[in-house]
């Protein structure tokens, strides 16, 4: 049972209802099918499922994508995912009073999102994904205070994020990735006790990364393609339980952190084509592997596309056994390719083409058995591969 359904039951169960509610039951019935009927009436085309199915004849809690609450026969979630449906959102939704669950993604959904949806108080999990739904993410959002999982990647919302969403005092899935979102992130997002992961990748972000004062949970922070500036804070440190960190594809400059070493759970960390550099400018270095060494569950690194200049160290050998990927490419390295890489040796990619490494290139690399990348082109390597 996935965490929806069983959520499902275990409200439809606990919402209280006497016996004395079975004459508003059929009134209340009747006020979630005018809503549902009007729902349909905006879903072009004959072709689409709810055509046929969705008709007076049958209670509504017998519709498709319906549930209905166990004792009360209220509408409790609407999950039409993936009906190949077009229309508009209408305003009649708001009524649904009861839903706990809205789920409408990967259909053909467009327009605004009705401000009377911001009725729905015991809302938990909306899932608008994948459709192409426009207009400003609204702020009237923020007065679902039970929605756990908010899911509206891949649309054309535009303008900024607003700061209300930190008033959903339950949030711990945020995703607003691939939109058209502009301006800077509200700095109340890193300060929410309750969130887990937070992807805003594939926006037009700009600004610097607000710094993270409280983010206990923080498990997932997918920042990409956007065009965040300035340094990446210290206060990353804050976000202890931290697994993935990308930052790709940002305008990011000054030294990559050493803190990042005190993510102890990290297990992804990729920050390429930015403007980082590594240690000061006096010290080439790559100082932040050896901070990296604490992080005993990285599994991959991707550092490709900065101007990080400098030397591979020969504590690359340290970092950790599960690391299976390691992405260093057109990062003006140094120097020699140090054997102790041979430590690595569940490495599955090791990349280091459209650099200036020159001398040999180590036999240690011979003895990586999982190896199956290994790219070393446009450097001044030479001698003979073992
Ligand atoms: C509508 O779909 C549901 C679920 O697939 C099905 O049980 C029900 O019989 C259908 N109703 C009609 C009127 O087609
Ligand atoms: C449901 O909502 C719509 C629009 O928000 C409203 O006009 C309508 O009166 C409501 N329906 C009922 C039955 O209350
Ligand atoms: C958050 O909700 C509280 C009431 O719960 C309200 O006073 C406050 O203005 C809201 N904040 C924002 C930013 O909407
Ligand atoms: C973080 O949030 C708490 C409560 O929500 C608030 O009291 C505090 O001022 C916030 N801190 C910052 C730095 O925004
Ligand atoms: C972590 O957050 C606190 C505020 O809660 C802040 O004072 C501190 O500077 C932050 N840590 C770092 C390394 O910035
Ligand atoms: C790397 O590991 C070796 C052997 O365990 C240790 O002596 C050395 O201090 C470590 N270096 C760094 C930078 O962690
Ligand atoms: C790391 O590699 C070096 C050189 O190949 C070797 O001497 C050393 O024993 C290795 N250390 C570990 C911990 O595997």
């Amino acid at each position: 049972m996935n965490y929806n359904t069983c959520f499902q039951l275990l409200l439809a169960l606990f919402i209280p209802c006497s016996g004395l509610c079975w004459g508003m039951t059929v009134r209340n019935l009747n006020f979630d099918q005018f809503a549902l009927l009007e729902f349909k009436d905006r879903i072009a085309g004959p072709q689409n499922v709810l055509a046929n199915n969705w008709t007076a004849s049958t209670s509504v809690c017998n519709w498709i994508g319906v549930s209905c609450g166990i004792l009360h026969k209220r509408v409790i979630a609407l999950n039409l995912k993936s009906m190949n449906l077009r229309g508009s959102i209408p305003p009649h939704l708001g009524n649904l009073s009861f839903l706990l669950s809205l789920d409408l993604s990967r259909n053909h959904f467009y327009g605004h999102l009705p401000k009377e949806l911001g009725q729905l108080h015991r809302l938990r999990i909306l899932r608008l994904s994948y459709n192409r739904l426009n207009g400003e993410i609204p702020s009237w959002l923020g007065n679902l205070q039970g929605v756990r999982r908010l899911r509206m990647k891949n649309n054309n919302f535009i303008g900024t994020i607003p700061e209300t969403l930190v008033n959903m005092s339950n949030l711990e899935i945020l995703n607003l990735g691939f939109n058209q979102l502009s301006g800077q992130i509200p700095s109340s997002i890193f300060n929410s006790t309750t969130l887990e992961v937070i992807g805003l990748y594939d926006n037009k972000l700009e600004g610097d990364l607000p710094p993270i004062t409280n983010a206990p949970k923080l498990e997932i922070l997918l920042l990409w393609r956007n065009k965040l500036s300035g340094n990446i804070p210290n206060s990353i440190s804050n976000a202890s339980m931290l697994k993935k960190l990308e930052l790709s594809r940002n305008l990011f400059s000054g030294p990559i952190p050493k803190m990042l070493g005190s993510l102890k759970h990290l297990e992804v960390l990729k920050i390429f084509d930015n403007n980082l550099i590594t240690g000061s400018a006096t010290d080439h270095e790559w100082s932040f592997l050896s901070s990296l060494t604490n992080c005993r569950n990285l599994r991959k690194i991707g550092v490709s596309g900065n101007p990080l200049s400098g030397v591979l160290p020969t504590y690359i050998g340290n970092l950790s056994k599960s690391l299976q990927y390691f992405y260093a490419d057109e990062c003006e390295l140094q120097g020699i390719i140090p054997m102790e890489i041979g430590n690595l040796t569940n490495l599955l990619l090791l990349q280091l083409d459209y650099n200036k490494l020159s001398g040999l290139i180590p036999a240690s690399i011979g003895g990586m058995r999982n190896l199956q990348g290994l790219y070393l082109s446009s450097n001044k390597l030479g001698g003979p591969i073992s």
